[in-house]
């Protein structure tokens, strides 16, 4: 039997759109025993409700690993554990769910999988590199994606800094938060995004942080989101008010992320009390980057 434990992530960190993500420090826990018949068993031992094996990526992924390696003959118990990371919220659930099966894929096949081959199908399986990388590597990295190999580089994440993570009650599908982008962009935009990207990166490493506002911005995806979650500019507005270095939508949202000093301590009571007087619910947390 093997346990696996995947942390939640935030994708994008405002101007980096599929390419940076980082893992944050809320798990999934899932658990996997090879059988002795060919049956295929997911057991709930978890803190949220059942869904059917056809959605549950963890299962559908560890099918799709085996029948690659021509190993369907290969029965399984998949107990889902503890299950932390908000589903549809922006956090990574659904890379977790990837990255447990292809785990638990490989400890059924007898660890037949390189780290780059885990890479590159998860990539694969979810589409684009952000969630699943910092999901399997930990901490804040940029990722590339290119001629069947993810290539991958970690950055530094300042220990001053830390994430503090609005969660609302409603769920945004990744889905529709990417059917909302435009197919095509200004070059303007992009050099505005591909300017911040750099800047942010080398002021986090530099510890430059009066960058960070400027350099968190983004014109490729986070306007055309922000329509779909409720409050989001009322709350951007109020963290930078509290002193936040930057703020931006976790993924595709609909979670929020301040980033601020951790000699900020006001902020974090403030921010809830502001929160607090809106009419839906959000949940408040204060999360460290898991490296
Ligand atoms: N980079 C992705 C997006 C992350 O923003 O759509 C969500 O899966």
């Amino acid at each position: 039997m093997l346990k696996i434990k995947v942390p939640g992530t935030s994708a994008n960190i405002g101007p980096g759109f599929d390419t940076l993500g980082v893992a944050i420090d809320i798990y999934n826990e899932y658990y996997i025993k090879k059988l002795d018949t060919n049956e295929k068993k997911v057991v709930w031992k978890s803190n949220v409700s059942s869904i059917d094996n056809k959605e549950n990526y963890t299962y559908t992924t560890i099918l799709k690993i085996l029948n690659k390696y021509n190993k369907h003959n290969i029965g399984f118990e998949l107990t889902m554990g503890s299950i932390d990371v908000p589903i549809s919220r922006g956090l990574g659930s659904s890379a977790s769910a990837i990255v447990a099966g292809i785990y638990a894929a490989n400890y059924l096949l007898d660890d037949i999988l390189t780290l780059e081959d885990i890479k590159l199908l998860a990539t694969e399986f979810e589409g684009h590199p952000d969630n699943v990388i910092p999901a399997i590597i930990g901490g804040l990295s940029v990722s590339v994606y290119e001629d069947k190999k993810v290539y991958t580089s970690l950055i530094n994440f300042p220990k001053d800094l830390e994430f503090i993570v609005m969660i609302p009650d409603f769920k945004l599908s990744t889905e529709l938060a990417r059917k909302v982008l435009p197919e095509k962009y200004y070059r303007k935009d992009c050099v505005f995004n591909i300017s911040r990207v750099a800047l942010l990166i080398n002021s986090l490493n530099n510890k430059e942080y009066e960058n960070l506002r400027i350099g968190i911005n983004d014109k490729i995806h986070q306007n055309y989101r922000k329509e779909l979650i409720k409050n989001c500019n009322k709350i951007f507005e109020v963290s930078k008010e509290l002193g936040a270095y930057g703020e931006f939508i976790s993924g595709a949202g609909p979670t929020l992320i301040s980033i601020i000093d951790k000699k900020n301590t006001d902020f974090f009571h403030d921010m809830k009390e502001f929160l607090e007087t809106l009419e839906e619910k959000w949940d408040i947390k204060k999360l460290q980057i898991n490296n």
